[in-house]
């Protein structure tokens, strides 16, 4: 991790982190980042043992004196659930100044195949529960004119094969973003969105990238490399900081270009998983 490197220790000291499906991937790296530079981190998911894990991680970033974490679980697609662990982290932690809303399901599906349930339970997940999340979260933002970050997807904006429900769930939530940068511009709240490229090592690429394309895949993405849950941490940092304090409504892109050569090779290799597993 560079960022207590490349930023003072202390820059998000007595300010409160809160990032739902922290408990593991690019959230817990998220959260992680935010934790060396002296942030309160509280963190939810559906798995108690495995936000205890994660937070067991996070104090031991422990970047300044006094630092505190909190591991609730919550579904997300709960509202009162997420009330609760909210209002227990504005207890223990005190107002949340960044809400980081990453809790997602994701899986294959061909369309035709793909039951009422099915996509319902993506978007529940993904675009309701970033709602829950968001507003939620309202009235603690609102007393630190804080900010929201969303951890979108490429396949928001670019059509990915055998991703119809995650496809619509994210390029919902990246206009739910746009819309409470408008609304909650006035109280000083900021919105805005990360696209994540493919990230090593985590849940999602083992989900959807087939192993077989890897090198393909990586030659594809113009920087040559896969990204890596630190290169989505520090954006947030920087979203959340005071160096971009006059960005809202946008959605940034950290992919190292891979958007530019489109989704083809992915759709390929998703084609292949999908016709190993007897689902296409
Ligand atoms: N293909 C097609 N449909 C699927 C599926 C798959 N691989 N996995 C689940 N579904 C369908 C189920 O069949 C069910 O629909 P049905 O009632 O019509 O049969 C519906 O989705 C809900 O499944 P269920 O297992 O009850 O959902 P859940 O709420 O327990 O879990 C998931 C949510 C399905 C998204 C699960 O994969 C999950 O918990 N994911 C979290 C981790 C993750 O996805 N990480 C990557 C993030 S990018
Ligand atoms: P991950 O580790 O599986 O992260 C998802 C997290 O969300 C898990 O900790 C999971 O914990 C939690 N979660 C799932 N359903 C939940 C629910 N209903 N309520 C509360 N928490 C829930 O996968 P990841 O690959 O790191 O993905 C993290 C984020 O990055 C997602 O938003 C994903 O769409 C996005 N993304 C990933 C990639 C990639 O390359 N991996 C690329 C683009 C975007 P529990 O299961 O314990 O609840």
């Amino acid at each position: 991790m560079l960022v207590q490197q490349l930023l003072p220790a202390d820059l998000f000291r007595n300010q409160t982190v809160f990032v739902t499906g922290g408990g593991s991937g690019i959230n817990l790296g998220v959260a992680k980042n935010f934790a060396a530079l002296g942030a309160h981190v509280a963190i939810c998911g559906r798995t108690q043992e495995k936000l205890d894990a994660a937070a067991v991680e996070l104090r031991a970033i422990g970047a300044a004196p006094g630092a505190k974490v909190c591991a609730v679980a919550a579904d997300v697609r709960d509202a009162a659930a997420l009330d609760a662990a909210f209002a227990r982290s504005q207890d223990e932690l005190g107002p949340m100044n960044v809400l980081v809303s990453g809790a997602a399901g994701n899986f294959l599906a061909p369309a035709e195949k793909l039951s009422s349930n099915g996509f319902k339970t993506v978007i529940d997940i993904d675009l309701i529960g970033s709602f829950n999340a968001s507003r939620g979260a309202f009235a603690q933002l609102q007393q630190t004119r804080g900010c929201l970050i969303y951890i979108s997807a490429g396949m928001a904006y670019m059509p990915h094969a055998f991703q119809a429900h995650v496809g619509a769930a994210k390029a919902g939530i990246d206009m739910l973003m746009k819309n409470l940068a408008i609304e909650w511009g006035r109280y000083g709240v900021r919105a805005n969105s990360i696209v994540p490229g493919p990230i090593e090592g985590t849940e999602g690429l083992k989900r959807l990238a087939n192993p077989t394309v890897k090198d393909s895949l990586v030659q594809a993405v113009p920087l040559r490399r896969m990204g890596t849950v630190d290169d989505i941490g520090q954006t947030a940092v920087f979203l959340a900081s005071p160096l971009a304090s006059y960005i809202t409504g946008c959605v940034v892109v950290c992919d190292g270009g891979q958007n530019l050569v489109g989704s083809a090779l992915f759709n390929r290799g998703a084609e292949q998983m999908l016709h190993a597993a007897g689902a296409a």
